[in-house]
């Protein structure tokens, strides 16, 4: 949530600024703000809202300050208004700060600096760090009576004494008015990196907001700060121990980030899932020997093969990938699975026997339950292994070993190629775990042949992008929908469900097919599109039998289902045909229809597909 981006070299910050906030704006968009350094004066300009608002306010004003800071948030402490935007600024004047996280402590600290003296302005947690810091800033000696350093370093340690007085997670990037040379960054629980160009660095919360400007980056860990200043930079820890970092190439590109003619990140993500799943098959699946090959985790299948139980954890869309996995897992692999919201997870005093092995998936790597899960489980002594996208990020580092999805930057709100190749890589474990427990090599071999067979299938689905559209539009003015599935396709009914309210704000249920008549069949009207995957598998008789049970009540059929398939046809009002596959790797084909009616719903109805409203795409609070 939030993202913070920091500029410090010898080229006018304010551009540098707004674009990185540009790129990280997918975090959050409540409202923007930049600070720059301007003879000794923080310029501070704030807006709530879009960074579009911020430009605007911003439009003639050219500052030639090269020390900046900037934000764009996700409003958890105080209304996304201008008071409450970021930067913050200490109530002397002297300390800017940008926040991503939330400091748990705030009140306790905000009262005790009111009793100092100190004045606040907004509701925020991050207006207390800039006041902390700047408090100590004005001391001459810490709470221990320890003596305060003179000039910058004091800045430094200024920063290190109000670090050690907060509790929670954050991401900051800190300037000092008396400073004009010194940058400091800090992270605890927020990503945070440092990116290191010639005679320049930024500091951001991820790497699209600097991969314009460099491609090699230091990636702070938790406890870490970096000192930036005309002399290079350095890293510590918040105690004060010199920390070496090793500098790392950004594995992202400017293209993967851009739009490249699509209208949305979220369309242009859609779009991308064949060649994001080649890439996340590539080289994993060994069709010659008939096995896959993941070479993250090679030294943890032994333990794997043998587990009791797995439990898979995650939250969104990511848990809905994981219940597939659940079925995946027990269907193909034939070791007991289940499936837990990571927020549950971590309170739930979870029980974890020996031979249980945790698996955690996200996107993001960083959202906050996920990784609380994750921290949980290592506690409790389990084997724990990631199924993650960013590379680097802090699941996939806290994790004992894991599988990348490969499938570059997801930028939009809603997750779409994440959970395909998430169900991907869930099906390449089961698939050989299942090949060292008890399944026949021409069993294994079929569904590696099918598996490299799901881009191109992929690929035919999107091209009736405009039949769907039109079902979306005939449907986009009913306000209740419902999405229905059977087995393996009764998690994908819930990520339909998911991707339409989140970004078109249609209330929609997803259930197991069966589920609805002990209950949900009671809201079944003509106004009430219902949607089946009802595709060729082991239930599908079951299927048709839930679609006659809707029918019967007045209610109209939206129904994904196997091509050529003639039988279905009666029960369709409207009818998505996808190819075939085998049953356990159809959610990798039926989800992707229901992305795309998701996806045109919303545009028809004029939202802002990639950012929609109340959300952010990594949740890294509670
Ligand atoms: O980054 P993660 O995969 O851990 O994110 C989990 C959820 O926040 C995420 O899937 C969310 O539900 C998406 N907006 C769904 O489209």
């Amino acid at each position: 949530m939030c993202g913070i981006v920091a500029y410090f070299g010898n080229k006018p910050a304010q551009p540098i600024l707004i674009e990185g906030l540009k790129r990280l704006e997918y975090r959050g968009y409540d409202s923007a703000g930049i600070a720059l350094l301007e003879n000794g004066t923080f310029q501070v300009t704030k807006s709530p809202g879009r960074i579009s608002n911020l430009e605007e306010m911003l439009a003639g004003r050219h500052s030639p300050a090269t020390l900046g800071i900037g934000h764009t948030r996700w409003a958890t402490h105080g209304r996304p208004n201008q008071v409450n935007a970021h930067p913050h600024v200490d109530c002397t004047g002297k300390i800017a700060v940008v926040h991503n996280g939330i400091i748990e402590n705030y009140a306790t600290l905000k009262k005790w600096l009111l009793k100092e003296g100190c004045t606040f302005l907004s509701e925020t947690d991050t207006e207390v760090v800039a006041n902390l810091i700047g408090y100590f800033y004005q001391r001459n000696q810490n709470r221990n009576g320890q003596l305060a350093p003179h000039g910058c370093n004091r800045f430094e340690w200024a920063v290190q004494q109000a670090l050690s007085e907060i509790y929670g997670t954050y991401g900051l990037a800190i300037l000092c008015a008396d400073c004009p040379n010194v940058l400091i960054g800090a992270k605890k629980g927020s990503p945070l990196i440092l990116g290191v160009g010639k005679n320049e660095f930024l500091i951001a919360s991820d790497a699209a907001a600097i991969v314009k400007h460099t491609t090699q980056a230091i990636y702070l860990a938790d406890g870490e700060m970096v000192i930036v200043d005309s002399g290079g930079f350095q890293t510590k820890t918040l105690s004060n121990e010199q920390v070496q970092k090793e500098l790392k190439e950004i594995e992202i590109s400017l293209d993967q980030i851009e739009l490249e003619g699509f209208r949305h990140y979220m369309e242009k993500e859609i779009a991308e899932q064949p060649t994001a799943l080649e890439t996340c098959l590539n080289g994993r699946v060994d069709l010659k020997n008939g096995r896959i090959i993941l070479g993250g985790i090679s030294n943890y299948l032994r333990e794997l093969t043998r587990a009791k139980r797995i439990i898979l954890t995650a939250c969104g869309t990511a848990w809905h990938a994981a219940l597939v996995g659940e079925f995946l897992f027990e269907q193909l692999a034939r070791i007991p699975a289940e499936v837990e919201y990571a927020s549950e997870f971590r309170y739930r005093n979870p029980i974890l026997e020996e031979g249980t092995v945790v698996i955690a998936i996200s996107q993001s790597g960083e959202t906050a339950d996920t990784l609380a899960a994750v921290e949980q489980a290592k506690e409790r002594g389990a084997l724990v292994l990631g199924i993650v996208n960013v590379v680097g990020s802090s699941i996939a580092r806290l994790t004992d070993a894991g599988v990348y999805l490969r499938v570059g930057p997801e930028i939009g709100v809603a997750s779409t190629k994440a959970f395909t190749a998430q169900v991907a890589v869930l099906a390449m474990l089961a698939i050989e775990l299942g090949r060292r427990r008890h399944l026949s090599t021409d069993t294994v071999q079929n569904l590696l042949q099918e598996l490299t067979s799901i881009p191109q299938k992929i690929k035919r689905i999107l091209r009736q992008s405009e039949a769907i559209r039109q079902i979306a539009d005939a449907n986009k003015d009913r306000e209740n929908w419902l999405f229905l599935g059977r087995g393996f396709n009764y998690p994908v009914a819930l990520e339909g469900a998911l991707k339409l309210k989140e970004i078109s704000y249609i209330h929609a249920e997803g259930l197991p097919a069966a589920e609805m008549k002990h209950g949900p069949i009671a809201l079944i009207t003509d106004k009430m599109p219902a949607v089946f995957i009802a595709t060729r598998c082991s239930q599908y008789e079951k299927i048709i039998g839930n679609i006659e049970e809707v029918r019967a009540r007045g209610g109209k059929t939206i129904v994904v289902a196997t091509e050529g398939d003639e039988q279905i046809k009666p029960y369709a009002d409207y009818l998505i045909p996808i190819p075939e596959t085998c049953e356990p790797l159809q959610p990798m084909l039926t989800v992707v229809p229901l992305q795309m009616l998701a996806y045109h719903a919303a545009v028809l109805r004029g939202h802002d597909v990639d950012k929609p409203r109340n959300l952010a795409k990594s949740v890294t609070v509670e």
